[in-house]
């Protein structure tokens, strides 16, 4: 018997419940959304597909998005006041994504980074090149009980030619937290091709929407994933649940 249509599995229709925890949804601190407005029109977008816990995560970036816990707090107090009158409003905590950069260990000594959460820290790196001091940062994390979390692993392009430094990142200590859209190929095929490899190896750990703004959005909602990744990416979403509700 042909079949002329196979069921498609899209991504957010299995969200429902889900904690975000990699989003730059706060207003006008980074280059996420700009003002208050868009924020709320974000959290919207994903409230529409079940998702109503959101720990927002500015970048902080010495030189380029110059944030602390000072700047952030207010975003988030601007968003969450402009959000007290709204009915059934989403849950709204504040991060940070650390950028490991010159600056990192000063932050961590100070005890200035925001972590996710009570225990896990999400940090990045530059597309261009592995930061020069991540090994050093990883450890002091570590030494100060925090769980490193390496967001968008798939988008460093220079560990493409030598996967198995995945394993060795997880050997190390270091969560991994797969952003949705590169299952899409949102940023290319090669970052897709590398999210399913990770996938494969059970090295994710966490999913976020890295959202930014409407554009993301959109692309979220088309997301459709092969029927066998289907238990796999619930079975992290449940994580996400379990270690940041
Ligand atoms: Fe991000």
């Amino acid at each position: 018997m042909i079949h002329l249509f196979t069921k498609k599995y899209f991504l957010v229709d299995y969200l429902k419940g889900f904690v975000d925890i990699h989003n730059h949804i706060l207003p006008g601190i980074d280059d996420g959304a700009q003002n208050v407005e868009e924020s709320i029109r974000l959290l919207k977008g994903m409230q529409e597909f079940g998702v109503g816990h959101f720990i927002c995560t500015p970048h902080i970036m010495h030189n380029y998005h110059d944030n602390d816990r000072q700047s952030i707090t207010k975003a988030h107090s601007r968003l969450t006041k402009a959000l007290a009158d709204t009915p059934k409003a989403p849950k709204v905590f504040f991060a940070a994504e650390h950028m490991i950069d010159d600056n990192f260990e000063a932050l961590l000594s100070k005890n200035e980074v925001l972590p996710l959460g009570q225990e896990h820290v999400l940090i990045e790196m530059s597309y261009l090149q592995p930061s020069i001091n991540f090994d050093d940062a990883i450890l002091q994390l570590l030494q100060k009980q925090y769980t490193p979390v390496l967001a968008h692993p798939e988008r460093y392009l220079y560990y493409h030619k030598t996967p198995a430094i995945y394993q060795t990142l997880k050997n190390k200590g270091v969560a991994l937290q797969l952003n949705m859209l590169s299952l899409q190929g949102y940023y290319g095929k090669d970052i897709q091709k590398i999210a399913y490899y990770l996938l494969d190896h059970d090295l994710i750990d966490f999913l976020g929407s890295d959202l930014h703004h409407s554009r993301h959005l959109e692309t979220l909602k088309k997301i459709v994933i092969p029927k066998k990744y289907v238990d796999k990416l619930s079975e992290i979403i449940t994580n996400n649940i379990v270690h940041f509700i």
